[in-house]
């Protein structure tokens, strides 16, 4: 193997582990954002119960819907709310608790 081609392996893999630690960053940032935005008028268990049944597309209008009711969502974060919810494990989750 040659030098450029390790220093180019280097720079790839620095790279992915970047965008894989703020991954995970961004991951327990949102559960804690979710935990303490959707149990103000709810508990956790009420979205526990549908962690693993529903889809993504189906939490992004039930986000919209409590949106619709006066949860503090911003209108950009929905989406990656819907993806948080659609993804997490209700084995794991710290909103099934
Ligand atoms: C302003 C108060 C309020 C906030 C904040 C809130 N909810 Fe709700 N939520 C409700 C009410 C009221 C109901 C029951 C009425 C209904 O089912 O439409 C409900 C029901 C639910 C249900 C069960 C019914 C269904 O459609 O599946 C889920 C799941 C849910 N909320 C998830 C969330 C999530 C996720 C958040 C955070 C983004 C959140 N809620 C924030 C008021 C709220």
């Amino acid at each position: 193997m040659n030098l450029v081609k390790f220093r180019y392996q280097i720079a790839v893999s620095l790279f992915c582990s970047i965008f894989f630690l703020a991954g995970f960053g961004l991951a327990s940032d949102m559960g804690t954002f979710v935990e303490k935005t959707c149990t103000k008028c709810h508990s956790a268990k009420r979205i526990c119960l549908n962690l693993g049944v529903k889809s993504g597309p189906a939490w992004k209008s039930t986000v919209e819907k409590m949106v619709a009711k006066g949860a503090q969502v911003a209108p950009e974060k929905i989406e990656g709310v819907a993806l948080y919810l659609a993804g997490a494990n209700p084995d794991s989750s710290v909103l099934c608790r």
